[in-house]
């Protein structure tokens, strides 16, 4: 089953531009290759990665002779594999309409090893399954391994993976390929991160390594790089000299679910700050790439994370919070406070909730702070980043004493309702010269008609094409953990300024988060909070804010500057 290809807008639609489709142009890889799931009987199997091969299936993007070798130590065999993996592909939210036909196809490749991740058997088995399929086929051994497991287990099975001799020794011979995925959290500081990495480069060279972080593999996340770089208009301005100040936000309205045990151990630092929000300040931040590729692309977003201006612990009150939520209600509905939830110390202290102050120290970016803040049962659902732009220098407006013009905004909406606006002011129609903020929408969903590929979509067909672009090197994971180092040491050995809880769910945070910024004399810029789904028009230009009246003027002087 094909799913809907992009439509084209037209001219009628208000607007005239190329489109591309992006799942249109997601290539098919051709080398054959054998996909291997250590803990495949958990979580992420079945939310994330069988869903997203068997939509790859339904647009007939895997690779030839593809085979999946689903290995854990839950008792199954191939059959209660394939009904758990169909059950899981049926409830998913992310997955392509059901199709039987597709899935009779599909489930033919999904296998299943009993194992223990210590003991040789299950590897033995695991060698003999794949050497007889290629052998029997007659094609080339290729493998990607992906660690869906705890990361407990990560450092084991990369070294039992090079012990049992499973790994291609002869990566640049170029016959066949081994791969692994490594799922996040990556580390859980600095140091383990580094010993991560070590023990892997024992066995896999570094391009052999694929380090997933989903954000990367998110259309909007991609768009950035188009928007900043496929138009000529954005680079001139996107500098210190027109930007104020930037705000990376990615709220969740959901709360820690049945991840309680692994939230106590991570907390938001770890879980959002470290990797996601970190990638999106690098593509904001980075320089233009000398081309779109792998190594380009990562040693520009790598500079970025070394310019960011260390954080001093002295002075953590001024650019670090920390938050936790308590009771509350989202969408009306009460909810209990993390304190209560399955799995969490009834006395813990884990932030669910960070807001961080940063500076990026370059050429580009000096002296711009970046606003970064992440949490959890907050207000809305929202992930994006605000650009403030610096207000004009001068207005020949005579404003009242109140009235204030507002500074353009450029927002990416990342998720949900994924677009960009850009605020600017308007002359309301009329007699009198009356200012109003108005703003464009541009909506992913409205102008391209077809819902993007999910990020593991892209993410995994990347690994088996051998694309690393999206992915994690060592360098820059190591980067992003030194850089929160310093607030982890002073907030795992201290209690947090404010006793936790210190905000409410459905709120949008702790009011300490709120000083931060307006110690600045900034905001923070809150998506309004609806119950119905926000729906922004294809493109158009929506009136925001409130008018602004401006005596009619004395027009301005000849020659005047007008920026
Ligand atoms: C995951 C975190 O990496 O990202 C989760 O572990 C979080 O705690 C999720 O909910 C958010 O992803 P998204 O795509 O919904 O923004």
């Amino acid at each position: 089953m094909d799913r809907p290809a992009a439509q084209v807008p037209s001219p009628q639609d208000g607007f005239n531009v190329n489109v591309v489709n992006a799942r249109s142009i997601m290539k098919r890889p051709e080398e054959p290759c054998s996909f291997i799931i250590f803990g495949a009987s958990g979580d992420l199997t079945h939310r994330k990665l069988i869903p997203a091969l068997y939509n790859l299936a339904c647009d007939n993007l895997l690779p030839p002779e593809f085979q999946v070798y689903g290995f854990a130590i839950t008792p199954m065999n191939d059959e209660s594999f394939r009904k758990d993996m169909e059950e899981a592909v049926r409830n998913s939210k992310e997955a392509s309409p059901f199709d039987l036909r597709v899935w009779h196809g599909f489930a033919k490749r999904l296998h299943y090893i009993t194992a223990d991740f210590e003991a040789p058997d299950g590897y033995k088995q695991l060698q003999e399954k794949i050497t007889s399929y290629v052998k029997e086929k007659n094609i080339p051994d290729n493998r990607l391994y992906y660690l869906a497991t705890s990361p407990t287990f990560y450092e084991l099975i990369v070294s039992k993976l090079g012990e049992h001799g499973l790994v291609t020794p002869d990566y640049a011979s170029g016959t066949q390929w081994t791969r692994i995925v490594v799922e996040k959290p990556f580390g859980h500081d600095l140091h383990s991160a580094q010993a991560l990495n070590a023990s892997i480069h024992k066995v896999f060279k570094e391009e052999q390594v694929y380090r997933i972080d989903h954000y990367l593999g998110k259309e909007t996340v991609q768009n950035i790089l188009a928007f900043r770089f496929a138009n000529s208009i954005i680079e001139p301005i996107w500098n210190r000299r027109y930007i104020d100040h930037v705000q990376i936000t990615a709220a969740e309205t959901l709360g820690v679910e049945h991840r309680g045990a692994y939230y106590e151990s991570a907390g938001c630092l770890r879980d959002m700050v470290q990797n996601h929000l970190f990638q999106l300040l690098s593509v904001i931040c980075m320089e233009p790439p000398v081309r779109y590729e792998g190594t380009s692309l990562r040693d520009r977003k790598a500079d970025v994370l070394r310019a960011v201006v260390p954080i001093n612990p002295e002075n953590l009150a001024d650019i670090a919070v920390r938050g936790q939520y308590g009771p509350g209600f989202i969408a009306g509905q009460p909810v209990v406070g993390y304190r209560q939830e399955p799995g969490v110390n009834p006395q813990s202290n884990t932030e669910t909730y960070v807001a961080l102050k940063l500076f990026v120290d370059n050429w580009r970016w000096a002296d711009v702070p970046f606003y970064l803040r992440s949490g959890k049962r907050l207000a809305a659902k929202c992930t994006e980043v605000v650009i403030q732009f610096k207000r004009v220098p001068h207005l020949f407006f005579q404003l009242s004493a109140d009235d204030q013009i507002e500074p353009n905004l450029l927002i990416i909406r990342i998720a949900p309702d994924e677009g960009i606006a850009l605020r600017f002011e308007a002359k309301v129609p009329g007699p009198e010269m009356v200012l109003r903020s108005v703003q464009m929408n541009f909506s992913y969903s409205e102008t391209f008609k077809v819902s993007p590929a999910t990020a593991y979509e892209t993410l995994l067909l990347d690994a088996m094409i051998g694309d690393t672009t999206l992915f994690n090197r060592a360098d820059q994971v190591e980067l992003s953990w030194a850089i929160i180092e310093p607030l982890l040491e002073v907030w795992s050995a201290t209690r947090p300024f404010q006793p936790f809880p210190n905000y409410a769910a459905g709120t949008w945070g702790p009011a300490a988060a709120d000083a931060l910024i307006a110690r600045d004399g900034r905001a923070w810029h809150n998506v309004p909070v609806s119950t119905a789904p926000q729906k922004a028009p294809q493109v158009s230009v929506e009136l925001t804010g409130e008018p602004i009246g401006v005596r009619r003027a004395q027009m301005p002087q000849k020659g005047q500057k007008e920026e």
